[in-house]
């Protein structure tokens, strides 16, 4: 029974509606630049309570939280982190308790509820077009709505900010939980979670419980990391946090700052992100696979390979808007990467801004004296004129197309840019298409973009499409460093046409349904390669595993047969791990699909998932209901004055007028409406 309407309170949190024009939900291009929809309490009079949203600059008055609870658990590098937070306002008037937790761009959220005076209230996961019909009614039912707040946030991390007006003597309870699953990049897996509550907490605890069956390689603590530039980083340990091994495959670690603890950090308290690093061990060539139920996920990172040599072009945008600070940190980033090419690699350059220019007519060998040819040639660039992105791509698949056919290198394009294509080729669907025409899937094309006015969308589904990734490059002191580190993972190719195939008792033939991404152009040094599958049915007794490639030497077959049984999870967070990779997989296939009809295909099933699993992707919202048996808080809401004025903002990483240009897996979205009841 439904005695509520949806009118009294509504709230939209749009987590990055990132999902604009050229991405999701094409109808919503209107709201793709608001973090905030907010459709104000309609008071019990029947008239429409002003809305309340903070603007910058504002100087909060808010409630004091009494703790911050942060639970981790980590099981073969999958992390769900719940995120509690008690506030309390001890004044004799109203104030907003402000709830915020940025997170990592990786993270799915897949749950959040708030306890206010004793209500619970829990979130479930709805399409993203429901969740708004249903605040649009809220809306219609008397609210006045829509603010556009904007916000920079930082690299990499979405916002996430709810906040409750709390009468006086209130309490509020909020949790948030999130899955991200960690990804290993040159030899570590990094969990980071961001403890930034911009106050001093009698009672905060974040405590990591990290279970890898594998075994711990390595695992440290660094210190509280205040600030997002490489350069600011330190090295030394976090010596207040308590990490204890509890057996060779099981590690916690505690950090329960004191008061005068997080004083010490700052007026404001901590603020910054608590970081786990570590690594497993890894004995077979053929990886680690964990089955549990229907579900198994295969983890693939052979150690003690040589690396292969590659043949490399770097592609980089001299248009005049990378002047300044961008040509030199490119300059700077050139000189260190041309020194780290290896000896057996071939190299060449192309420039462009309205012409493509090649530094020499082929690739050449990384010799010192090209390396040296090469700085010179990368010092003298100068920054003028458009962005032909088109025909430089196309150059260098000219010049990879001397070489491919003989070459048992990893071959490789490297394109940096910092704007969109403004010359020659500009609409970026043809560019893709021309890209893929040319390139055929060998070389890999990776995609560094510089700053914000890129389109980082065209650039991922250029990547995608031609067996790399996008990475982007912020403007910063550190973006020299930003570039050479990329580059480090992806300078030592270990395998290339690695294929990934599971079979059931000595056949090859792929028995298994619903498996991810078992093809990758290249297995890089320091990274790791990640299937997930669903058997069809029972799940057989017995299967066999392939793994081929091709390595420095010769081709790489590795096949090995495996008992079930043997390989039983501990828990049954294989199937959620399953969920989780799945729907990212769907997301990028539906990236890279061509035919529109494969795309809401695709679309669909990751949907589906993501409402069968309770995830916030950017396919669906969150809407928090307010629990059926708790009506008798009716009284209580038609107080005029009583609790529930809520403002919800949420930004994402970008502050950039293109919308479009975010990641599509940043793209969350999250409704929130309180149902209330009449
Ligand atoms: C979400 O959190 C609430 C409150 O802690 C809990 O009751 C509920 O079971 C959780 N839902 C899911 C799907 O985990
Ligand atoms: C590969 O990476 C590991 C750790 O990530 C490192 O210890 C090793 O030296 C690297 N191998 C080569 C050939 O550089
Ligand atoms: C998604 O779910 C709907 C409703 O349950 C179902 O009809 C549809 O076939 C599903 N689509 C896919 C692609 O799984
Ligand atoms: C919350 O609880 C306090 C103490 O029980 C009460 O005075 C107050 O009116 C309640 N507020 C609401 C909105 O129900």
């Amino acid at each position: 029974m439904v005695r509520a309407r949806w009118a009294l309170v509504a709230l939209c949190l749009l987590v990055s509606a990132a999902c604009g024009s050229e991405g999701y939900d094409k109808g919503e291009d209107k709201i793709a630049g608001f973090n905030v929809l907010i459709a104000a309490r309609q008071g019990s009079r029947g008239q429409a309570a002003p809305h309340r949203v903070r603007r910058q600059g504002d100087v909060p008055d808010t409630a004091d939280v009494y703790w911050l609870h942060v639970d981790s658990r980590v099981t073969s590098r999958f992390a769900t982190v719940t995120v509690e937070s008690k506030l309390a306002n001890r004044a004799d008037r109203g104030r907003e308790a402000v709830f915020t937790m940025q997170l990592p761009e990786a993270a799915f959220i897949s749950n959040f509820s708030m306890v206010i005076n004793d209500t619970l209230y829990v979130g479930s996961v709805m399409e993203r077009g429901a969740a708004r019909e249903a605040y649009d009614a809220a809306v219609e039912a008397g609210e006045s709505a829509g603010h556009v707040a904007q916000e920079l946030s930082p690299r990499g991390r979405e916002v996430f900010q709810i906040a409750i007006n709390v009468g006086a003597e209130e309490k509020v309870t909020f949790q948030l939980t999130y899955q991200e699953f960690l990804v290993r990049r040159l030899g570590i897996y990094e969990h980071v979670i961001s403890i930034r509550p911009a106050q001093i907490i009698p009672n905060m605890r974040i405590s990591v419980d990290l279970r890898e069956p594998q075994g711990f390689s390595f695992l440290r603590v660094p210190d509280i990391r205040t600030s997002d530039l490489l350069t600011d980083q330190s090295t030394d340990e976090l010596s207040t946090a308590a990490v204890s091994r509890v057996s060779p495959e099981h590690y916690t670690v505690i950090y329960a700052p004191s008061e005068q603890e997080q004083t010490a950090m700052s007026a404001e308290g901590i603020m910054g992100d608590f970081v786990v690093q570590y690594d497993v061990i890894r004995q077979e060539q053929i990886g680690f696979i964990q089955v549990y139920g229907d579900y198994f996920v295969h983890y693939f990172a052979p150690t003690g390979l040589p690396v292969m040599p590659k043949s490399v072009i770097f592609v980089i945008d001299v248009s005049g808007s990378m002047g300044g600070d961008k040509i030199r940190q490119t300059k700077e980033a050139m000189a260190v990467i041309l020194d780290e090419l290896r000896g057996l690699d071939f190299f060449n350059i192309v420039t462009f801004s309205d012409r493509t220019t090649r530094w020499r007519p082929e690739l050449q060998v990384a010799n010192q004296a090209n390396v040296k040819g090469a700085d010179t040639y990368v010092n003298n660039m100068i920054a003028t004129g458009g962005t032909n992105i088109n025909d430089a791509i196309i150059e260098a698949s000219a010049l990879l197309d001397q070489v491919l056919r003989h070459d048992s290198r990893a071959s490789m394009i490297v394109l940096l840019t910092d704007g969109q294509p403004t010359i020659g080729v500009t609409n970026t669907n043809q560019i893709i298409a021309n890209a893929r025409d040319h390139l055929a899937g060998n070389p890999a094309l990776f995609c560094l973009g510089f700053g914000y006015d890129v389109s980082f969308e065209f650039l991922e589904r250029l990547a995608l499409q031609n067996g790399g990734f996008a990475r982007r490059i912020y403007t910063g002191t550190d973006g020299e460093l930003q570039l050479t580190s990329f580059f480090d993972e992806v300078a030592k190719p270990l395998m290339i046409d690695v294929n990934l195939g599971y079979g059931q008792g000595g056949s090859s033939a792929p028995q298994v349904a619903d498996v991810t991404q078992t093809a990758f152009s290249n297995y890089f040094n320091g990274s790791e390669v990640v299937v997930t599958v669903r058997f069809p049915g029972a799940p057989p007794s017995n299967f066999h595993v392939t793994v081929t490639g091709k390595g420095a030497q010769d081709a790489l077959s590795l096949v090995e047969d495996f008992q079930l049984a043997s390989l039983a999870a501990p828990e049954g967070f294989v199937e959620r791990l399953w969920a989780y990779l799945t729907i990212k997989d769907l997301l990028k296939k539906e990236r890279t699909a061509t035919e529109e009809e494969q795309q809401s295909r695709l679309k669909e099933r990751a949907l589906n998932m993501s409402l069968e699993y309770n995830f916030v992707t950017p396919l669906t919202s969150m809407v928090v209901l307010q629990n059926d048996r708790q009506t008798q808080s009716a009284d209580r809401a038609s107080g005029d004055d009583a609790g529930l004025r809520y403002y919800v903002k949420t930004s994402s990483y970008s502050g950039a007028s293109s919308v479009r240009s975010w990641p599509f897996w940043l793209v969350a979205s999250a409704v929130v409406l309180a149902l209330l009841p009449t």
